[in-house]
C-alpha cells in the first residue's frame, strides 16, 4: 500500500461479521501500512495500551466498539444469558477496558456512555441489546468525524491562506476516525486552497510527529516540514509560525489541558514570542469533574522508549534511571483559546465552558 491510501483507511472500524475492531497498526508507520483485526478484549486492551491503535477519540471510538463486542461475546456464549448475568459481567469487561491508558478521558466517556445505553436497555431481548449496541457504537465513530470537521471550520477561522502553523503529536486522522482535531483546520484549509506551511514536532519518545502526522499530511499534498523537539524555539524566532494548533488528552475545568508531552515547552516557547496556541478538544475531553491540570492523571510508560526504541544500539548506559511521562499540563494561561465543535471557549473558561455545554445541549452535532 502507498503513502496516499493511508488517508483511505479507516483509523479504527467494527468489522461486525467477523465479530472484530479493524485498526491501522499505527507502531508500524509509516514505513509498513498495515491493518490488524482485534477479536479479543486482550487483544484490544492491547492494540491501546500499545498504541497500534492511539489519540483520544480513536481510543473512544475503539473502547466503545470493544464494549459491543463484550455483550456479543456472552450472548454468543449462552444465547439465553439473562439480563441480571449481562449486567453482572459487562461492567468487569468495562473496567478492564478501561485500566488500557489513563489520560485520555475520551476512553472513560465512551465506556461510560455505552454503559448508560445498555442500562437504558437492559430489559429488551438480547437481539434487541446488541442492535441497540452495535448503532451507538458507530454512532460514536459517525459522531466523532461530524466534531472533528466542525472543529476544523472554527479552527480555520483563526488563521489566514499562507499561515505557518506548528503541531506537536499527531492530532491527526490517525488519532480520530476522520479529519483530527489540531489538523481539521489544515485539511478544511487545503481543500480551499489556504496552502498553509505545517512544523511538525518529531515528538519524542514515540515519534508520533515525525511518524504519523508528517505521513498523513505529506499523503494529502500538504506543506509539511519535520523538525525536532528542540527546534520549536528556532522556527518561532524566525517569524515562521502564525499558530500553533495541538490536540488534548483531557481539559480540566480550569482549561489547563493534557497533551502530549512536550506541548508545555511548545506553549512556553510560543508565549515568548506571541504566537497564539489553540487546543483543539472534542467536548468529549472536557473534564468537568476534574477541577485543574494537577488532577489530570498523567500516564508514565516503560523506559525502553526513551533509550532504546529506534535505535540500533541502545542509547544510553544500561542501569540509568528513566522519566517517561507520557503526558504534560499545559497551564490554561498560556492558551489563547480551546477550539471546540460547539465554538471556541476563551477565558474565563468557567463562563465559556459553560455557554459551550449549553448549546451541546441544545443542538446536539
Ligand atoms: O500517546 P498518544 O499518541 O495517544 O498521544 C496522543 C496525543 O497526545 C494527541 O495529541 C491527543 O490524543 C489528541 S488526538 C486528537
Amino acid at each position: 500500500m502507498n503513502n496516499r491510501s493511508l488517508m483511505d483507511i479507516d483509523t479504527v472500524a467494527l468489522c461486525d461479521e467477523d465479530s472484530a475492531i479493524v485498526i491501522i497498526d499505527q507502531t508500524k508507520l509509516p514505513g509498513t501500512i498495515e491493518t490488524v483485526s482485534l477479536h479479543t478484549q486482550k487483544e484490544i486492551w492491547d492494540a491501546i495500551y500499545r498504541l497500534m491503535v492511539r489519540g483520544a477519540p480513536a481510543i473512544g471510538d475503539t473502547a466503545a466498539m470493544a464494549y459491543y463486542l463484550a455483550a456479543k461475546g456472552h450472548i454468543k456464549d449462552d444465547p439465553a444469558v439473562s439480563p441480571d448475568a449481562l449486567t453482572e459481567m459487562l461492567p468487569e469487561d468495562k473496567a478492564y477496558m478501561a485500566s488500557s491508558r489513563p489520560t485520555a478521558v475520551n476512553l472513560f466517556w465512551a465506556l461510560d456512555r455505552m454503559e448508560r445505553v445498555y442500562l437504558a436497555n437492559r430489559e429488551k431481548t438480547n437481539e434487541e441489546i446488541l442492535a441497540i449496541l452495535r448503532a451507538e457504537c458507530e454512532e460514536i465513530k459517525d459522531e466523532d468525524i461530524r466534531v472533528c470537521h466542525a472543529i476544523g471550520e472554527y479552527g480555520l477561522s483563526l488563521v489566514k491562506p499562507g499561515d505557518g502553523i506548528l503541531t506537536h503529536c499527531n492530532a491527526g486522522q490517525l488519532a480520530t476516525a476522520k479529519y483530527g482535531t489540531a489538523t481539521a483546520p489544515i485539511y478544511l484549509g487545503q481543500e480551499r486552497g489556504y496552502h498553509f506551511r505545517v512544523f511538525a514536532d518529531e515528538t519524542r519518545p514515540l515519534l508520533q510527529g515525525a511518524r504519523l502526522t508528517a505521513a498523513e499530511l505529506h499523503a494529502s499534498g500538504v506543506d509539511v516540514t519535520v523538525i525536532c523537539d528542540n527546534m520549536s524555539s528556532s522556527v518561532m524566532q524566525r517569524g515562521w509560525v502564525d499558530a500553533v494548533f495541538v490536540g488534548c488528552d483531557r481539559v480540566a475545568a480550569n482549561g489547563d489541558t493534557a497533551n502530549k508531552i512536550g506541548t508545555s515547552v511548545v506553549a512556553c516557547v510560543a508565549r515568548q514570542y506571541g504566537v497564539p496556541v489553540y487546543i483543539c478538544a472534542p467536548t468529549s475531553t472536557i473534564d468537568m469533574n476534574c477541577p485543574t491540570g494537577a488532577d489530570i492523571p498523567i500516564e508514565e510508560r516503560r523506559p525502553e522508549e526513551v533509550t532504546e526504541l529506534w535505535y540500533k544500539e541502545r542509547m544510553a548506559p544500561e542501569g540509568i534511571k528513566v522519566y517517561n511521562p507520557a503526558f504534560d499540563v499545559t497551564d490554561h494561561t498560556l492558551i489563547a483559546g480551546i477550539v471546540t465543535e460547539y465554538g471556541i471557549a476563551r477565558p474565563p473558561y468557567d463562563k465559556s465552558f459553560a455557554e459551550i455545554f449549553a448549546k451541546k445541549e441544545e443542538h446536539p452535532l
